[in-house]
C-alpha cells in the first residue's frame, strides 16, 4: 500500500510539473483528487484494512493528498503568471505613442470678420456693445428719427412680430440704447446679427452688420473720414483707394456712401464691381441733432458720426467668396478653408 501511494505521488507530480496549461492541470487535478480519482480509489480502500493499518496509510494518504494539492496549486499560479507575462508581451503598449487627436473645428468667417475688424477698432479706443435682435420699433425706427409712415422705413423690409415688436433691420438700435445708458465720450463698435425680409442670391433674410460710433466734444467729418480710411487700409491693404459720396440716412446729416477701390481689379473695371472700379462698402455720417434730442445729449455742446457695414459683403471681398449663400449652407468643405 505504502509503495502504491509513493508511485502514485511520484507519477502524479511528474505529470504536474509537465502540465504545460490551466486545462492540463485541472484534467490531473480530476485523475488524481477527482471523486474517481487514483488517490481517491485508494483511500476509498482504507477500509478494508486492519485496524492497526488503517491509521498509518491514513495518515499517508492524506499526506499526499495535500502535497499533491498544493503542487498542483503551485503549478497553477506558475502557468497563469507565464500567460499574463506572455499576454504583457504580445500586447505591449506603447504609452509614447501619440494619441488620437479629434478635429479641430474652425471659426465661421462671418466670426473671422467680426473678430479681425473689433480687433482694429480697439487699436483705436473702441469698446463692443451689444444689442437684442428682437428690436423694439423706437429703437430701431423712431428714436433714429425714422418717424411712423416716414418713406425711409420702406427701404428697410421689415419683419414685424406686431405693431411695435420687430426683427432688428440694422445695428443702429445699438447706438440709441449706448447713449441713453452712457454720457459721451462714447465709442462703440457693435457687431451682429439683423433681417430683412429679402431672399434672392446677394440677400438672406439673415444676415450681419457692424455698427460704429463716436460721439465727443468737437468731432468732425474730418474724423469720420480719417476712422473710416485708417480701418479700410489696416483691413484691406495699404493704398485702397477709398472714397465717400453724399447719400441720405434718416439718423445722419451729412451721410454719406463710403466706396473702396474693387480689390478684385484695383479700380479698373471688372465684373465684380459692375466696370465702375468701386465697391460700396459702408454708410455713414455725422449723427443728427434729432438723435440727440431722443436719447437726452445735447446737441449744441457735442458731436460725433456713425457708420455701418455689412459683414458679409466684407467678407466676400475680404476671402474672394462669389456666392452669399455659401455662409449659411453650413458645408464643412467651404468652412474648413477658413
Ligand atoms: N444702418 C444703416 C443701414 O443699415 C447703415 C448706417 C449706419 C448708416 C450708421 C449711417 C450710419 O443701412
Amino acid at each position: 500500500m505504502k509503495e502504491q501511494l509513493d508511485g502514485l505521488l511520484q507519477a502524479a507530480l511528474k505529470e504536474i510539473d509537465g502540465a504545460g496549461n490551466e486545462e492540463a492541470l485541472q484534467e490531473l487535478r480530476i485523475k488524481y483528487l477527482g471523486k474517481k480519482g487514483e488517490l481517491t480509489a485508494v483511500m476509498k480502500g482504507l477500509g478494508s484494512l486492519s485496524a492497526t493499518e488503517r491509521p498509518v496509510v491514513g495518515q499517508m494518504a492524506n499526506a499526499v493528498k495535500d502535497q499533491l494539492e498544493s503542487r498542483l496549486e503551485e503549478k497553477l499560479t506558475q502557468v497563469r503568471d507565464a500567460n499574463k507575462r506572455e499576454k504583457l508581451q504580445r500586447e505591449r503598449l506603447d504609452v509614447t505613442l501619440p494619441g488620437r487627436r479629434l478635429p479641430y473645428g474652425s471659426k465661421h468667417p462671418i466670426t473671422l470678420v467680426i473678430e479681425e475688424i473689433s480687433e482694429i477698432f480697439a487699436g483705436l479706443g473702441f469698446q463692443v456693445a451689444e444689442g437684442p435682435e428682437v428690436e423694439l420699433d423706437f429703437y430701431n425706427f423712431e428714436a433714429l428719427n425714422f418717424p411712423k409712415d416716414h418713406p425711409a422705413r420702406d427701404m428697410q423690409d421689415t419683419f414685424f412680430v406686431d405693431d411695435s415688436i420687430l426683427l432688428r433691420t440694422h445695428t443702429s438700435p445699438v447706438q440709441v440704447r449706448t447713449m441713453l445708458k452712457h454720457a459721451p465720450p462714447v465709442r462703440i463698435i457693435s457687431p451682429g446679427t439683423v433681417y430683412r425680409c429679402d431672399s434672392d442670391a446677394t440677400h438672406s433674410p439673415m444676415f450681419h452688420q457692424i455698427e460704429g460710433f463716436m460721439v465727443d466734444t468737437g468731432v468732425t467729418f474730418g474724423d469720420l473720414k480719417g476712422v473710416l480710411t485708417t480701418f479700410l487700409t489696416q483691413y484691406f491693404g495699404k493704398g485702397i483707394g477709398v472714397r465717400l459720396r453724399p447719400s441720405f440716412f434718416p439718423f445722419t446729416e451729412p451721410s454719406a456712401e463710403v466706396d473702396i477701390a474693387c480689390v478684385m481689379c484695383r479700380g479698373k473695371g471688372c465684373r465684380v464691381c459692375k466696370q465702375s472700379g468701386w465697391l460700396e462698402i459702408l454708410g455713414a455720417g455725422m449723427i443728427d441733432p434729432e438723435v440727440y434730442r431722443h436719447v437726452g445729449y445735447d446737441p449744441e455742446t457735442i458731436s460725433g458720426f456713425a457708420f455701418g457695414m455689412g459683414i458679409e459683403r466684407v467678407a466676400m471681398l475680404k476671402y474672394g467668396i462669389g456666392d452669399l449663400r455659401l455662409f449659411f449652407d453650413n458645408d464643412v468643405r467651404f468652412l474648413q478653408q477658413f
